[in-house]
């Protein structure tokens, strides 16, 4: 068996425990005498619950207890013994009788089967007083404030009314994003287990420490009396990179009834308790010369936030970046509606801002008639054109040439319409892909066992992404040995702590942790045979041994080595286990740093029905290295897929009246399936970039989702000359 090596295309090490079952999901873990918890949520989006009648619903069969805010526990008040939770998740834990969106959780039914507890939830009647909820997004810009978070409301760059009085041409438009709703397959589960003043939570997340830390703030109690377990999360996307109402709800009925309770949320739960896409209304205004240089970039973007918390989709921010312009100008706002509180989802921001940013530059290019890349390619940034700062690595030249070289961009037809094979309209469109690279502090553990083996530890999550096996396989090929003597462990804040599993992270935060931990644990099994005298290495220096291989060997004599398993038996067969950190370094705070890429699309759109159809997409990424090359596609695919279902079905739909999400299903909410798909052809540049971290890895989870849906508008525009700049692109858009 050879040694492993970063970026070999090694399959999945827990496909087969996931295709065959065996691995274990938040809400199949076996938990002795766990009782069903369901929760009911309101049928109105904004007002009082007046009365709550669980008469019919104590007495059904199989009831333990029911939670309603009249009984639930009281939780401390904010700012209580350092109590300071998200404030308005308080507010879905039956602290107040007060309804904030359609859906929000305002009780919860705990019962000895799911279908007691779901019988026991329809007997239950509640009252309310109903007020006018908040719906109207457009109506609400008039009063959009710029919230409390992180995205600065109004940022400026240069001599803004210069920049668009010097403008020969003009791309003046608003683009529109429509409410979206994650939907992963497994969707949100906790189970609950109190062992006296401990608590124990499966709970599915992107995030063990995070919901560690959440819950023990939320309930009062010291943040080590809660362990966190989470092997295998069935997607996330966002959705699950915060601690929702659910997972202290369980907590709380576990606690009434005073043994273990699972909650698993229902489907329909999936649209409004725990987050999902704000829709966005973006206004862009792009300045240019004839010759295609822009003077000036204007975005000013709305997205919808709740009644009850802040969350921006920061849809400006890849604008603040992607071109070089001597004027760059955005701004972001906030329209409270009465719907639960959004979330980050697949690319936060940039999936919506780069559809409306590349579809304007698509836009441009036609209006001066420029070729789409070569619009491009003359506003290249090859610096940050806000930051001012020098980009940690920027390869997006190579992408465009690339896909457009194996795409076959140059037969592209400029004019739209141009061509037809019999009712169906072809067309072809690109754009660019961008998403930060970003990396957090975190801590890997690597031991080496008595049996010859060696595990990777580390508090992470692995969200299907293939963590489990980058782990394995940077441990690996530090120390020189074939991955299938590597077994990865994660998921536990029990484990060495680990960042959130967000914005595209994992990979390039946890593997030089990884990294580290074996380089220490190697320098532990050195220092044990230089402190051994039954070593043929008793009393050199370390820096006069070194390992390749799986063995020790002096630099003098290479062929002299000990194997690693050697050393273990000779301190008793005691594992050698040692912890290892990694953090970024200062020096990389002198970069801005992002992924970038080029996206090609062919479309046919059929002229009687006004259908579109993705027929193909070439992409190619500049991601830095890819540590797995099967795994790193995959991801990137997967984004492409997501992008696919996000230009041309995507859309949760509110009641006007009731605040409902009505299609809360997944016969309704339209995703992508296979039959909507075209040819897939990704590729990557696996430029290493040093200057971000130590492998020269920058994190591929979101990269995909984000340009895709500009360049396939863009195709669909080439295909019929009708521009829909309001997503989803569906078929009476493309019919008016
Ligand atoms: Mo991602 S939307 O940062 O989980």
């Amino acid at each position: 068996m050879s040694s492993a090596t970063i970026g070999a295309p090694y399959i999945r090490l827990d496909g087969r425990a996931k295709v065959t079952g065996a691995a274990k999901y938040a809400a199949e873990f076996k938990v002795s005498n766990v009782a069903q918890g369901v929760i009911v949520t309101s049928t109105i989006a904004n007002g009082k619950i007046t009365r709550i009648d669980t008469t019919a619903a104590e007495s059904a069969p199989g009831v333990v207890t029911i939670l309603t805010p009249s009984n639930a526990p009281r939780l401390p008040k904010n700012g209580e013994a350092g109590v300071n939770p998200p404030a308005g998740r308080r507010l879905q834990l039956l602290q107040t009788a007060d309804v904030h969106y359609n859906n929000q959780p305002i009780a919860v039914v705990v019962a000895e089967s799911l279908e007691e507890a779901y019988l026991a939830a329809a007997l239950i009647t509640v009252r309310y007083q109903v007020d006018a909820p908040k719906l109207d997004f457009e109506a609400g810009f008039a009063e959009a404030h710029p919230g409390k978070n992180k995205v600065p409301p109004m940022l400026s760059e240069g001599n803004v009314p210069e920049g668009f009085e010097s403008a020969e041409v003009r791309v003046d438009q608003v683009y529109t994003t429509p409410m979206e709703n994650h939907n992963p397959m497994e969707p949100h589960a906790t189970i609950a287990a109190w062992d006296g003043e401990m608590l124990t939570l499966h709970d599915s997340t992107q995030y063990i420490f995070g919901v560690k830390q959440s819950v023990a703030k939320t309930l009062g109690i010291p943040n080590d009396n809660v362990r966190v377990l989470c092997p295998f999360t069935g997607g996330g996307f966002g959705s699950k990179g915060s601690t929702w109402s659910h997972v202290v709800l369980a907590a709380m009925a576990a606690k009434v009834a005073k043994r273990p309770v699972k909650i698993s949320l229902a489907r329909s739960q999936m649209f409004g308790p725990v987050g999902g896409r704000p829709q966005t209304h973006q206004h862009i205004t792009l300045g240019a010369k004839h010759d295609g240089t822009l003077t000036a970039i204007r975005h000013d973007c709305y997205s919808h936030t709740s009644m009850i918390e802040d969350f921006v989709e920061p849809s400006s921010s890849a604008t603040r970046m992607l071109y070089e312009a001597p004027v760059i100008t955005t701004s972001q706002k906030l329209v409270p509606l009465a719907v639960g509180t959004p979330t980050f989802q697949r690319a936060p921001g940039e999936a919506t801002g780069t559809f409306a940013l590349e579809v304007a530059m698509d836009e441009l290019a036609e209006q001066v008639k420029m070729d789409p890349i070569e619009l491009r390619l003359k506003n290249y940034a090859e610096a940050d054109p806000t930051s001012h700062k020098p980009f940690s690595g920027k390869h997006l030249r190579e992408c465009y040439k690339q896909g457009a070289a194996t795409f076959g961009w140059s037969k592209r037809q400029s004019a739209p319409r141009s061509q037809r094979e019999g009712h169906l309209l072809i067309g072809h469109g690109m754009a660019t892909a961008t998403y930060p690279a970003n990396r957090s502090q975190a801590e890997a553990a690597v031991r080496f066992e008595a049996n010859g083996r060696v595990t990777v530890i580390s508090g992470t999550q692995d969200l299907g992404t293939g963590t489990y096996t980058i782990m394995a396989q940077v441990a690996a090929a530090t120390l020189g040995m074939p991955i299938d003597l590597v077994d990865a462990e994660l998921g536990d804040t029990k484990m060495p702590q680990g960042p959130v599993s967000g914005g595209s992270q994992t990979a390039a935060s946890v593997t030089p942790a990884v990294q580290a931990a074996a380089q220490q644990a190697v320098l532990k099994l050195v220092t044990l045979e230089i402190g051994n005298q039954a070593s043929p290495f008793h009393n050199l220096q370390p820096d006069e041994l070194d390992f390749k291989g799986g063995k020790l060997f002096r630099k003098a004599a290479p062929e002299s080595g000990i194997a690693f398993t050697e050393v273990v038996k000779r301190n008793n067969n005691q594992p050698v286990e040692a912890k290892g950190s990694a953090e970024p370094s200062e020096s990389t705070e002198e970069f801005s740093q992002h992924s970038w890429g080029a996206v090609f699309a062919e479309v046919s759109v059929d002229e009687t029905l006004g259908t579109a159809r993705v027929r193909r997409l070439t992409a190619v990424y500049d991601v830095g290295t890819l540590l797995n090359e099967r795994t790193a596609k995959s991801q990137l695919i997967g984004g492409l897929v997501w992008a696919t279902g996000l230009v041309l079905e995507e859309e949760t739909h509110i009641d006007k009246v009731t605040g409902r999400p009505v299609n809360n299903n997944l016969a309704e909410y339209h995703v992508p399936v296979n039959l909507d798909l075209g040819d897939i052809d990704v590729a990557a540049l696996n430029i290493p970039d040093k200057n971000f971290e130590p492998l020269g890895a920058r994190g591929v989870g979101e990269i995909g989702i984000t340009g895709a849906a500009a360049a396939i508008a863009n195709a669909i525009y080439n295909a019929v000359g009708k521009r829909v700049r309001e997503l989803p692109i569906t078929p009476d858009k493309l019919m008016a």
